[in-house]
């Protein structure tokens, strides 16, 4: 039997839970830390001694010292966005010799990123409000996706439409390389054409030719079969680290369809992200928000479209890593996080940003949703269109108003924020291993709640 363990961190939400200071703090545990899914639409934070950190594509275990970091096939890699981003953290003394990329992750091209502009404003000049209704926060039911228009739906497109993509290895093949970016910018020549998008240049496949041969000199040392390489060093005790970029709502199979992304971001999209069947993962961490956000369009039942929505955006500084947008914000969905811990095989909960909440005055919390015949039900609608229509049923929690950034032990919480964890790790059937209440690494309780 192969040796070593492995461990997965996962966004329970819409994404921005936390993962990023949830998986620096685990991957001092490990030896390989792995990313799966997505590309450079993920945006995680990591505030050390202060100095706050924004990784993109780069693993999140890079902020500790010898950490092997792998971007496994699964994720989709903007060279150009990885190569600035190694650059801004080697110029802040972070090394990062230990990243590999796999041979077989999808390459982001410049089309791909035109493409996703151009999907996004054909939606909104001709489908929003094409059909009746819109959800109470004015997101259309038909319309834009509110992509962060890194180019990540079209990539993922072209890795399943599969004759026209480029894989990482393909860099490193010039005649392979230039057949297949001539014939997939030759294909949207088509769409350029049709659409006369203003303000989005028609990529040019000579200059997308010698760029990516530029990117592949540059990660030629980096490029690698990483599956081979995860099961040897697992088989040599490693323990491995995987963390999910974007989170499970967003999950393309089982988020809230279409309003999300276009990989396999919850767990379940470790096996084939990586090639490590997912047997092999003892610990899954599930990463909650003490309340929810979400970036981008798409139903959110327990949003606040009001003033307390505008404070727990302000106190929690809740504006995208990656694109700067505002996030929605609202009370924390127990329906949805006890269905995405399922969904993941969460054997614990991180609750992050609990000291966001104090001075909120009465806390409250979706226990079930009532649906549209008026039945009242404890379970996740992973559709867009009906969870649209679904009301939530509230409980009321006593809040706190004390300062919880200084807390470090379970003990000097407030009763009323022990008992919001509790009621966590109650409705999700996991226990809460570990709060977070500031940015800082620091600033984390270990515990084990429920
Ligand atoms: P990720 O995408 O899941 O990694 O999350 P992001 O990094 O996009 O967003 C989380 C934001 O909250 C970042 O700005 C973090 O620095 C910050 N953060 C993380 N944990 C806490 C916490 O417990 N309290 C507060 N106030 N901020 C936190
Ligand atoms: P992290 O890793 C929050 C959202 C976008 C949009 C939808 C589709 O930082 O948690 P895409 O560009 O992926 O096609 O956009 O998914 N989205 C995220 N929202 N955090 C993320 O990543 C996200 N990754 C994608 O806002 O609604
Ligand atoms: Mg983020």
């Amino acid at each position: 039997m192969p040796t070593g363990s492995a461990s997965a961190v996962v966004g329970l939400h819409w994404g921005d839970e936390g993962k990023g200071k949830v998986c620096d703090l685990l991957a001092r545990e490990h030896e390989v830390v792995v990313r799966y899914n997505g590309g450079a639409n993920a945006g995680n934070s990591v505030v050390v001694n202060g100095e706050r950190f924004a990784l993109h594509l780069v693993p999140t275990g890079v902020l500790n010292p010898g950490t092997l970091l792998v971007i496994g096939n699964g994720v989709v890699v903007d060279p150009g966005k990885l190569l600035e981003e190694i650059e801004g953290l080697e110029s802040r003394g972070v090394r990062t010799d230990r990243l590999v990329v796999s041979d077989r992750a999808h390459v982001v091209l410049p089309h791909h990123k035109a493409e996703d502009e151009l999907r996004e404003a054909y939606l909104r000049d001709r489908l929003v409000g094409a059909e009746p209704g819109l959800h109470a926060t004015g997101s259309p039911r038909v319309g834009q996706i509110g992509t962060t228009k890194r180019g990540i739906g079209p990539c993922y497109a072209d890795k399943v439409q599969r004759a026209m993509a480029v894989r990482v290895g393909d860099l490193l093949r010039p005649d392979a390389l230039r057949a297949k970016i001539e014939a997939s910018c030759g294909f949207r020549s088509i769409l350029f054409r049709e659409l006369r998008p203003e303000g989005v240049p028609e990529p040019q496949a000579k200059d997308i030719i010698d760029t990516a041969l530029a990117w592949g000199e540059q990660l030629r040392h980096r490029i690698t079969d990483t599956t081979y390489l995860l099961h040897d060093r697992m088989a040599a005790g490693d323990r491995v680290l995987f963390t999910g970029a974007n989170a499970t709502l967003l999950d393309v199979d089982h988020g809230t369809y279409p309003f999300v992304t276009s990989s396999s971001c919850s767990a379940l999209g470790i096996g084939v992200g990586t090639g490590v069947p997912t047997t092999r993962i003892g610990r899954v961490l599930g990463v909650a928000k003490a309340y929810c956000t979400r970036v981008g369009a798409g139903p959110f039942p327990t949003e606040l479209v009001n003033e307390l929505g505008d404070r727990i955006r302000e106190r929690g500084r809740e504006y995208g890593t990656t694109t700067g947008r505002p996030r929605r914000c609202g009370w924390l969905d127990m329906v949805a996080t006890r269905y995405a811990a399922m969904v993941n095989g969460a054997t614990g909960i991180a609750v992050t940003m609990l000291d966001v909440l104090s001075g909120m005055g009465e806390l409250k919390v979706c226990v079930g949703y009532r649906l549209a015949n008026g039945e009242v039900s404890s379970r996740f609608v992973p559709d867009a269109g009906e969870l649209e229509r679904v009301e939530p049923v509230w409980e009321t929690m006593d809040g706190w108003d004390e300062d919880l950034s200084a807390v470090r032990t379970v003990d000097e919480l407030p009763g009323a924020a022990r008992a919001y964890l509790a009621k966590i790790a109650a409705c999700a059937g996991v226990p809460v291993e570990l709060v977070s209440v500031g940015p800082d690494r620091s600033q984390t309780i270990e515990c084990r709640i429920g």
